[in-house]
């Protein structure tokens, strides 16, 4: 665990310590505060920054957040090896091209974390309305705010949900994060299973397919972003999978990339 905070790293690692041992895990947690230490990883995940407070949207957040992924990233300038990055900083979109222009990581070896979570939130409203949604199919494309892309021709096939259904479920799918940050303060514990959950499919190699923030470079007609596509993880990194979408899904998705893409170029990453 890496944290410029004094203390902290190593408060949070004894305390995550006692939690392995408590689950009986075979597993060392170690804290420290020179990244320098982090090299030769399977895999880096990057939380570092700022999170929202009531009221912002996470692209509110990239002037703040900008300056501390670039630093990041030139540690790993070259691409470290076989690491696989995944980026949760947001505007997580923007912040995982940043990354992988400023370190130099072959493209597939960085994604950033969007759908899996963003899935989660469409499951537990979905979930909230009777229907138990199995499976982790990619339910959310597109960016990871305000432009997500609910993948509603496959939700009404596979939940007989009516457009009305499907326009509270989007909107709400969207607002999800915010409302949870308005009542705690912070969305943690989807983040965090989410991160694990896509961890766990890089390490295991699982191949099964997770919706992620992804450098495109062609793929969906769209290049020179990152933005939510289905991918299929590894331990070489995710390899874009290009999956049949609804005409409207496809505009969607480029509308959504116009987007990231206008926030690269403001802060000359176009
Ligand atoms: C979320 O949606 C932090 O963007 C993350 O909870």
């Amino acid at each position: 665990l890496y944290e410029i905070v004094p203390g902290l790293p190593a408060g949070e690692a004894l305390d995550l310590q006692n939690a392995a041992e408590a689950l009986g895990l075979n597993v060392q947690v170690k804290g420290t505060g020179n990244l320098s230490l982090l090299h030769g990883l399977d895999v880096v995940i990057v939380t570092a920054g700022f999170g929202r407070t009531p009221g912002m949207s996470r692209m509110d957040l990239l002037n703040k957040n900008l300056p501390i992924i670039e630093g990041i990233a030139r540690e790993y300038a070259g691409g470290d090896g076989g690491t696989v990055f995944i980026i949760v900083t947001n505007p997580v979109d923007v912040l995982t091209y940043v990354f992988w222009r400023r370190s130099g990581v072959e493209r597939h070896r960085v994604a950033g974390l969007s759908g899996v979570l963003d899935s989660s939130r469409l499951k537990t409203i979905m979930r909230s309305r009777g229907i138990r949604v199995s499976g982790l199919s990619s339910l959310v494309l597109g960016e990871h705010g305000e432009n997500m892309v609910i993948l509603r021709n496959r939700i009404r096939e596979e939940y007989g949900l009516n457009d009305t259904e499907l326009d509270t479920v989007q909107s709400e799918t969207v607002k999800a994060a915010a409302e949870i940050i308005s009542m705690k303060g912070a969305t943690v514990h989807g983040p965090g299973a989410s991160i694990a959950r896509m961890v766990k499919a890089v390490l295991s190699d699982s191949r099964e397919i997770l919706p992620a923030s992804a450098v495109l470079n062609g793929e969906y007609g769209i290049r020179n972003v990152c933005l939510g596509v289905p991918v299929e993880p590894g331990r070489n990194g995710f390899r874009i999978v290009q999956e049949k979408l609804g005409e409207n899904e496809e505009s969607l998705l480029r509308k959504a990339a116009e987007n990231v893409s206008k926030a690269l170029e403001q802060i000359g990453y176009g």
